[in-house]
């Protein structure tokens, strides 16, 4: 197994490569099932879920557009739990079928406070697909439809997500050791 440093802190590899990549085309597979014959609009939540968005859309063979929104709710290794920013939602979403993609979640907070936002505009369905799931951090009560994995509670870095703005860039996600 392989150890990493990120900032003062170790990570040991926890998901490979090819795990992550057969489980965000397996996401992909039931998406395509359920959206068949329809057009959904992902909104891909800035920044950790760049890379979960750029590669579950490649595996995507239906018709669906993409757009990219900032909220942030995190500083450091803990959850501050508010929104500080919203910005990015350009497209109008009354009668449009939105898929939310997250990299993780974690007490669930960022995206309860943020749902009403998106539902305000009335759009014909709302689905939440994530990443990572922390079930036993979630305090906020969420339905999640697609969840790639349920992991145990403990910080986690890579495949765009970071510790202090590092460790994006890793194909990998590593556990805090
Ligand atoms: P909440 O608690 O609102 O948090 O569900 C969701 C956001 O918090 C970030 N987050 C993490 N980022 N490693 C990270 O790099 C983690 O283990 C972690 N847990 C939560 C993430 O930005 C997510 O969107
Ligand atoms: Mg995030």
């Amino acid at each position: 197994m392989a150890i990493i440093n990120v900032h003062d802190k170790s990570f040991e590899t926890y998901l490979s490569e090819e795990t992550i990549q057969q489980r965000v085309k397996e996401l992909a597979d039931a998406i395509n099932e359920d959206y068949s014959g329809h057009r959904p609009l992902f909104i891909a939540i800035l920044n950790g879920s760049f890379m979960f968005a750029a590669d579950l859309f490649k595996y995507l063979t239906i018709e669906a557009d993409i757009c990219f929104i900032k909220l942030a709710s995190y500083k450091g290794m803990k959850s501050s739990g508010k929104v500080v920013t919203s910005i990015g939602l350009e497209d109008d979403l009354f009668d449009k079928e939105v898929i939310i993609l997250e990299d993780i979640v974690d007490t669930g907070k960022t995206l309860h406070n943020f749902l009403p936002k998106l539902l305000h505009q009335q759009p014909r369905s709302l689905k939440i697909a994530a990443l990572l799931h922390k079930p036993e951090a979630t305090e906020y009560p969420l339905t999640l439809d697609y969840v790639g994995f349920q992991i145990p509670n403990k910080f986690v870095v890579g495949y765009g997500l970071d510790y202090d703005g590092l460790g994006r860039n890793l194909k990998e996600i590593y556990q805090l050791v």
